[in-house]
């Protein structure tokens, strides 16, 4: 095992689903306007998988375009992580589900991981360690949610929230330390009753009883969330800054959780960006969860905002509560 120094990025790719359902559409489930939302949150449409989607079927749509821009032949990978918190069953994982779509034979090492909004981030960290410790050579790393199956369209607080998309990124260790510079990942668990799906798991397994009282679901208490969402971001966006030896000037692109355009619009005023140095896909797509980052720097490659050389800043946060932030040199 060759101890390697850094992790390059190969390419990145994305997957959104055609169905839109826009905020006139939510105003004739639930009691809102398209008004409220879009002066609460942001958001203006959100893309939803038609049923009988897997997570694993829109994460092998993002990855294929991520190995075709990486130029590697699948059978390299010898790591799948994904991140999500809507993965195809408990087990086998969301990952073994990635390989098997992808036609890999090389029997990759195939796992989920579960940090909710943050997932990318952590998983991104995961794949780093890894590869910079020589156990192994070519990541295929993923976020990926179909959060519509777990949105309770009768709840106005959360269903105006959430949609469905992916996100990959193939990653190689390299000898130089270009590539991910750093990564910061945190949890604060006194909160884990703010953000969350109560049932399912072994503490409330699934019942007739669960279901009629829509425990299934995301719950969340909006406002508590949002007060510590900025907070933690924002020490994050700082620590992974450091830890880089860059400074905020020097990034071409933060790419922030997109939950609230209130919440991104107070951590730019905090950290003294300008607007045009902040992706935003918010109003088209909503909260994305694990996949929100990875899709965003997707897009905003494919819209020439960064090209190769440029460094950009990953920072999310979400349920645990947990969040972390990613400086990288594309
Ligand atoms: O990815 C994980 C991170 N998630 C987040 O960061 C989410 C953070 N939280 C938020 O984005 C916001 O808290 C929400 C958008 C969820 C809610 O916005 P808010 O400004 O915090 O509203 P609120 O919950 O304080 O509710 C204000 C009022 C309430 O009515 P009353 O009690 O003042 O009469 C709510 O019942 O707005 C009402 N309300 C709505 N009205 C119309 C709540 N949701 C809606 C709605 N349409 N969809």
């Amino acid at each position: 095992m060759q101890n390697l120094k850094g992790v390059k990025i190969l390419g990145t790719g994305s997957f959104i689903p055609e169905k839109v359902i826009t905020n006139a559409d939510i105003e004739k489930l639930v009691d809102t306007s398209d008004e409220w939302i879009t002066q609460r949150t942001g958001i203006r449409e959100r893309r939803v998988v038609e049923k009988g989607t897997s997570t694993s079927d829109i994460a092998v749509e993002a990855s294929r375009k991520a190995i075709d821009e990486a130029g590697i032949n699948p059978q390299e990978i010898d790591l799948i992580i994904v991140a999500t918190c809507t993965p195809d069953m408990f087990f086998p994982s969301t990952a073994c589900f990635v390989q098997k779509k992808l036609g890999i034979k090389s029997n990759p090492a195939c796992f989920d991981i579960s940090a909710a909004c943050s997932g990318f981030i952590y998983a991104l960290g995961i794949a780093k360690g890894m590869l910079e410790s020589g156990m192994h050579k070519t990541a295929l790393v993923i976020g990926a949610e179909t959060l519509s199956n777990v949105t309770n369209w009768k709840d106005r607080g959360t269903c105006i929230l959430f949609g469905d998309g992916a996100g990959a990124m193939p990653l190689k260790a390299t000898d130089d330390k270009s590539g991910i510079l750093s990564i910061t990942m945190s949890a604060n668990a006194a909160y884990t009753d703010i953000l969350e799906i109560p049932a399912g798991g072994s503490t409330h397994p699934a019942s007739v009883e669960t279901v009629q009282q829509g425990l299934h679901f995301i719950r969340m208490d909006g406002k508590e969330v949002f007060k510590h969402a900025v907070m933690n971001m924002l020490k994050a966006t700082k620590k992974a800054l450091e830890m880089s030896g860059k400074k905020i000037e020097e990034m071409a692109l933060l790419i922030p959780h997109q939950a609230n355009m209130r919440i991104i619009e107070a951590l730019g005023e905090r950290l003294t960006i300008p607007k045009e140095r902040i992706f935003v896909n918010l109003h088209k797509y909503g909260n994305l969860s694990a996949a929100t980052t990875i899709v965003a720097l997707d897009e905003a490659k494919k819209q020439g905002l960064v090209k190769t050389g440029d460094l950009v800043e990953l920072v999310a946060f979400g349920a645990g509560l947990t969040w972390g932030a990613a400086v990288i040199q594309l």
